[in-house]
């Protein structure tokens, strides 16, 4: 069946806004973004496992003018990204990103998070991500995937506290873990 077909499916990709939890605010990015993020995202340790290296500003100003297309070129992938900003201190502490896909008769999101190193263990990335997977549920999207590297015990732990299936089997050097959504329709 394709898009036509399926009403379900996301054809124009959804654009993210505003969610609020206990103790964040995820924002929609912008590129201005890029000037308190790169504070945030400054620490070697965040790329251990998810490769590359602390953004300058620039770099990250082009990124985010990059993601804030909002879809690949193709057309086949919707991204969506927010920064995490703890709600009593206004500090902008990490992001969380959903990339959107259309395969068979689902919409599937690959999802991610990172936290800057002076804000971890805290709850905070279970947190953010848990209401992204909820703002995601309502847009009907019915399966999640993250990608995680079999080393990166807080991502993998994350995943776990949110509830998603971890895979017997290691794909091409990752964990794929996997959960179904309940859609909010
Ligand atoms: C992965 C990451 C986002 C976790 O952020 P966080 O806000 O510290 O995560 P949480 O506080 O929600 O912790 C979730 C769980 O991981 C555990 N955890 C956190 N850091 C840990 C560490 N270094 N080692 C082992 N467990 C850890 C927490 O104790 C918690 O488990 P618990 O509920 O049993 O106590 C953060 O470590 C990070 O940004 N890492 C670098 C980027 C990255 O690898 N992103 C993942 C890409 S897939």
């Amino acid at each position: 069946m394709n898009s036509a077909e399926n009403p379900n499916h996301i054809v124009n990709w959804p654009q993210a806004t505003s969610i609020v939890t206990d103790r964040l605010l995820l924002e929609p990015l912008e590129v201005h973004h890029a000037t308190e993020m790169v504070e945030t995202l400054s620490s070697p340790d965040l790329y251990t496992y998810i490769g590359g290296t602390s953004p300058s500003l620039p770099e990250l100003e082009r990124l985010y003018a990059l993601q804030l297309a909002g879809a690949s070129p193709t057309g086949d992938a919707g991204w969506l990204n927010w920064i995490v900003r703890e709600a009593n201190r206004s500090t902008a502490i990490g992001y969380v990103q959903a990339t959107v896909t259309m395969a068979d008769t689902r919409n599937q999101a690959d999802i991610a998070w990172v936290i800057g190193a002076d804000h971890q263990r805290r709850g905070f990335a279970t947190e953010a991500a848990r209401a992204m997977i909820a703002w995601l549920a309502d847009r009907q999207v019915t399966e999640l995937r993250a990608a995680i590297h079999p080393g990166n015990e807080s991502s993998n732990r994350v995943a776990e506290r949110l509830g998603m299936n971890r895979p017997d089997a290691i794909d091409d050097g990752e964990v794929i873990w996997h959960a179904e959504l309940q859609t909010g329709r």
